[in-house]
C-alpha cells in the first residue's frame, strides 16, 4: 500500500531544509522498500504571494489526504504588517486546528557530541532525553470569549478565556501515558492545581487515567516548579504532559538546555496518528538563502514522521543513527560550529547524512 507524504516548505530557510529532508526521505524510501509517494505544496508566505491566502483549499484538501506531513516553516519580516488574520502563520494554525493536531510531541535530547553548547553544566545536561507532551489545540490560547472591551469606567480591559474539556484532556493523557510506556514509564503532569480550576479537573483525569496504564509511574508538579526544575535537575524527567501555554513555554525552555535549536525536531498527531512534524525553529529570516541554515532539526523530524505515522521504525532509527555519524565527524553547520568542528552547508550537511545512511 502506497503512502503519501506531504512536503510543505514554506518561507525562508523552509526551502532549503526540507529539500534535504526529502533527499534523506527518498533515500530510506528506497533502501527498506518503504512504498512512499511525495507531494509538494504551498503554505505560509509562498502560499499568500501565490494564492493571496496563507492555506489554499487544494493545500488543505492534500493535507487532509495526506498520511503526513513534512514542513519547513513560515513567516517572515515581508508579511509583518499584515493583520494577524492574513499573515503566513494563520497557514500553521489552520492546518493545525483543521487536521485536529491536538498532541505536540517535543522531545529535547542533548547529542553528547554537541555537549559543550549548553548553558548548563554537562553534569546537569549530559545524557538529557526528555520528551515533553503539549496540548495544541485547547486551552487559553483558544478558549472564547477573548478581547480587549472597554469597561463602564472608561479603562480597557483585556481577556482571555481558559477552557479544557474533559475528553480534551483525556486523549492528550492518553497520548503522554502511551509514550511514557514506550520509554522509560514516568510520567509528569504539570498544571497549576494550586491557582486554576481548570487544572484541579486535569489533575483528577490523569489520576484516573492512570489506572489503565499502571505500569506508568504519575507524578503531579505545579508549572512554576516545573519551570524551575528544568534548569536545576532536568534529567528527572521522561515524559511531561501539560496545556498548551505551559507546554509552549517549558518545551521552549527544555529545548534550550539542548543548546541548538537547529537540532530540534517536532510531531504535531491527532486521534489518527496522521501528523505534521517540523522543525521547531521559525524561518530564520536572518540567514535563508546563504546555504547556512542547519537541516538537522528537520532530517530528525522525518525521523520521527516514520517512527510515529508511518511506523516505520528500522528507518527512523537508520536516520537517527546518520546523523549521529555526521556529528561524530564534526561536521557542523554555523549554528552548531565548535572549536575543532568542520563547517559544512545546508546541502553539505545532507550530502553527508546521506552518505552515512
Ligand atoms: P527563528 O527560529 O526563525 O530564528 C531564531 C534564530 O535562530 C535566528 O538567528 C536564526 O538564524 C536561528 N536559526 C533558526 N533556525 C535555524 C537553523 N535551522 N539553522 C541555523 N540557525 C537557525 O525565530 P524568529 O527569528 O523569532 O522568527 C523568524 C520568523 O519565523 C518569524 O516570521 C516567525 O513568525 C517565524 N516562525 C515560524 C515558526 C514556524 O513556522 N513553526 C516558528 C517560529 C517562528
Ligand atoms: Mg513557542
Amino acid at each position: 500500500m502506497s503512502r503519501t507524504v506531504l512536503l510543505l516548505p514554506g518561507d525562508g530557510i523552509g526551502p532549503e531544509i526540507v529539500a534535504q529532508a526529502e533527499r534523506i526521505l527518498r533515500a530510506v524510501n528506497e533502501k527498506f522498500d518503504l512504498n512512499l509517494t511525495f507531494e509538494s505544496a504551498l503554505v505560509g508566505g509562498a502560499a499568500l504571494e501565490e494564492m493571496n491566502t496563507p492555506l489554499p483549499d487544494a493545500t488543505l484538501d492534500r493535507a487532509t489526504k495526506a498520511d503526513a506531513i513534512l514542513l519547513g516553516a513560515v513567516g517572515g519580516p515581508k508579511w509583518d504588517g499584515l493583520p494577524m488574520a492574513e499573515r503566513p502563520e494563520k497557514g500553521l494554525l489552520g492546518l493545525r486546528s483543521k487536521l485536529e493536531l491536538f498532541a505536540n510531541l517535543r522531545p529535547a535530547v542533548l547529542y553528547p557530541q554537541l555537549a559543550s553548547a549548553s548553558s548548563l553544566k554537562p553534569e546537569v545536561v549530559s545524557g538529557l532525553d526528555i520528551m515533553i507532551v503539549r496540548e495544541l489545540t485547547g486551552g487559553i490560547y483558544f478558549g472564547q470569549p477573548r478581547g480587549v472591551r472597554q469597561l463602564e469606567s472608561g479603562e480597557r480591559q483585556g481577556f482571555n478565556t481558559y477552557t479544557y474539556t474533559e475528553s480534551e484532556v483525556r486523549r492528550i493523557g492518553r497520548v503522554a501515558f502511551e509514550a511514557a510506556q514506550q520509554r522509560n514509564k514516568k510520567l509528569c503532569s504539570v498544571d497549576k492545581a494550586n491557582v486554576l480550576e481548570v487544572t484541579v479537573m486535569w489533575r483528577e483525569i490523569m489520576n484516573d487515567l492512570q489506572r489503565e496504564y499502571p505500569d506508568v509511574e504519575l507524578s503531579h508538579m505545579y508549572v512554576d516548579n516545573a519551570a524551575m526544575q528544568l534548569v536545576r535537575a532536568p534529567k528527572q524527567f521522561d515524559v511531561i504532559v501539560t496545556g498548551n501555554m505551559f507546554g509552549d513555554i517549558l518545551s521552549d525552555e527544555a529545548a534550550m538546555l539542548t543548546g541548538s535549536i537547529g537540532m530540534l525536531p517536532s510531531a504535531s498527531l491527532n486521534s489518527e496518528k496522521q501528523g505534521m512534524y517540523e522543525p521547531c525553529h521559525g524561518s530564520a529570516p536572518d540567514i535563508a538563502g546563504q546555504g547556512m541554515a542547519n537541516p538537522l532539526a528537520t532530517i530528525i523530524s522525518a525521523a520521527m514522521m516514520l517512527r510515529y505515522s508511518l511506523n516505520q521504525e528500522e528507518a527512523a532509527a537508520a536516520i537517527e543513527a546518520a546523523v549521529s555519524t555526521v556529528l561524530d565527524q564534526g561536521l557542523r553547520t554555523a549554528d552548531i560550529m565548535s572549536e575543532d568542528g568542520t563547517r559544512v552547508s545546508t546541502s553539505e550537511m545532507g550530502d553527508a547524512v546521506l552518505a552515512a545512511l
